[in-house]
């Protein structure tokens, strides 16, 4: 599908003070100087901040993180999480219309989302609560069709069951995301035929459906505040913006922060040359590594003797 920047756009991109301290806390999670792997939860960020994402914004990004422009849109324009466009108040529909789901009636939902928000999709409706489009595999092929409402998955929709999602969250309430035809999670439509005493452990809800009903569940789009994304080796509560207790329960040692650690000669930072695990094996071309670190330490020892 084809993903393009919307013909209208606004003039400019601020993050707020708030989201600035979070984008810089998220920046720390990676070494110093590659703190553009933190592109996608930034531009995350701006879209929550405005809705949608604009080109300011995603040029705000990149530069933010020091990163080529057309780096932070390729990723904008690749994952279908970003909207390029701007979207309804209340939610943007997407349908997925890969191979399973539209063998299961994904045109039949699409022909709803047609008549009922608006003809063309990345379009909003009179009313401007919603907006729709169809997308690629969501990864729920088991219980097709279905679409994403918000952060949520609604699958084994019918045409009719989609009607009635819509009406619902345009009076105002959130429906129970999840199977909609009464089936648990993914097993087969007559009930599963293993492990069949395992199923759901007592709850009528599988275990997704089952945290929506817990957190009372809001349309809304993730802003971070459902399940924090901390930076507790920050230390500062005030800073970590993003830990709603404020409560610091960061063990003395670990982790520590790559802000300021630069890399070394050879390319390697601290962090890197810390990692010894059994998918790192070390080797004598790693000059950083612990083996480095032992014979550094074997060397001091033979010149203090
Ligand atoms: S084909 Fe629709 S979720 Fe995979």
């Amino acid at each position: 599908m084809l993903r393009r920047l919307s013909p209208v756009q606004p003039d400019s991109f601020e993050f707020t003070p708030a989201n600035l301290d979070w984008a810089h806390a998220q920046m720390t999670k990676y070494p110093e100087g590659r703190q553009q792997s933190a592109i996608i939860p930034v531009l995350w960020r701006a879209q929550e901040q405005e809705g949608w994402l604009s080109r300011p914004a995603i040029e705000y990004c990149a530069e933010l993180l020091g990163m080529p422009y057309i780096r932070a849109l390729e990723v904008a324009t690749f994952y279908f999480m970003f909207q390029l466009q701007p979207v309804g108040s209340i939610a943007n529909i997407q349908i997925c219309g890969t191979t399973t789901c539209m063998i299961c009636g994904a045109e039949d939902l699409i022909a709803v989302c047609k008549r009922k928000i608006a003809p063309t999709p990345h379009t909003l409706s009179a009313d401007g609560k919603f907006s729709w489009e169809e997308v690629e595999c969501l990864g729920a092929c088991t219980n097709a069709p279905m679409a994403q409402i918000g952060k949520d998955y609604y699958e084994d929709l019918t045409p009719a069951k989609l009607e009635e999602l819509i009406d619902a969250f345009s009076a105002g309430q959130v429906p129970l995301p999840g199977p909609q035809n009464g089936r648990f999670s993914s097993e087969p439509l007559g009930g599963p035929t293993a492990l069949a005493d395992l199923k759901g452990q007592g709850d009528k809800l599988n275990a997704s459906a089952a945290l929506a009903r817990d957190i009372g569940e809001t349309v809304k789009r993730i802003d971070g505040t459902e399940v924090p994304i901390l930076t507790k080796w920050l230390r500062n509560p005030e800073a970590a913006v993003d830990d709603r207790t404020g409560t610091d329960t960061a063990p003395e040692h670990e982790p520590r922060p790559a802000a300021g650690e630069p890399a070394d000669a050879t390319g390697i930072t601290e962090q890197e040359a810390q990692a010894a695990s059994a998918a790192r094996p070390q080797s004598d071309r790693n000059p950083a590594g612990i083996r480095a670190i032992e014979e550094a330490e074997q060397k001091d020892d033979t010149t203090s003797r």
